[in-house]
């Protein structure tokens, strides 16, 4: 009986100290990222549950995460969809080899690569998605345009349910049901 207690003391002690130092980390890539435009802060599960469920990524053969922090969203693309191509986009050092050593054990590693998301070419990929502000969006949008197939869709997602993210001329813009935090790009027809 004591020892059954001893290892159930042993496991609550083991995970919260897991649980501390996965607070910590976060915090120190906060900080680290703090002066950024976009700084890193994960996506919230219930955004990334909408995403998934919304079937939108379903047969995207090359889904990219543009300013992917330490692969929230990727981390959920690769259980859901383990036959796509995935991509991670990030500028910070810092980010990125957080995100290298959480998908280190996974059994499909996505590309992480290091840089900047304006410079990486869309002109291949099936999708795009990211968790962005407004400037960003504007200027990503523009690049989408540009770069993207025509069949490519954006999932923008947002900090909170009053922002409303920017419109532009080339993309129809929907909500995903059930959130209002989960924004969709799609072409317009071109006449
Ligand atoms: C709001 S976080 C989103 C992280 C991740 N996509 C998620 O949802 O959990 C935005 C990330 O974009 C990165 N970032 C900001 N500007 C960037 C740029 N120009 N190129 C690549 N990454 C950038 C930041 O370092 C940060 O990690």
């Amino acid at each position: 009986m004591f020892s059954i207690s001893v290892i159930f003391l042993f496991i609550i002690l083991l995970l919260l100290c897991a649980w501390t130092i996965y607070i910590i980390v976060q915090l120190i890539l906060l900080l680290v990222s703090f002066k950024q435009d976009v700084p890193y802060v994960p996506l919230s599960r219930s955004s990334l549950r909408t995403i998934i469920r919304s079937q939108l990524l379903d047969n995207r053969h090359t889904i990219v995460d543009l300013g992917c922090g330490t692969g929230t969203i990727l981390a959920a693309l690769t259980k859901h969809y383990p036959d796509a191509k995935l991509i991670g986009v990030e500028k910070n050092a810092w980010v990125v080899r957080a995100a290298k050593l959480r998908c280190l054990f996974w059994r499909r590693k996505p590309t992480i690569m290091q840089g900047d998301m304006f410079d990486y070419s869309l002109q291949h990929v099936d999708a795009v998605v990211g968790f962005w502000v407004t400037d960003v969006m504007k200027s990503l949008l523009e690049k989408c345009a540009k770069e993207c197939k025509k069949e490519c869709i954006i999932i923008a997602a947002v900090v909170h349910e009053k922002f409303n993210p920017p419109d532009h001329l080339a993309f129809e813009k929907k909500l995903l049901p059930n959130t209002k935090k989960v924004w969709v790009y799609t072409r317009i027809p071109q006449s």
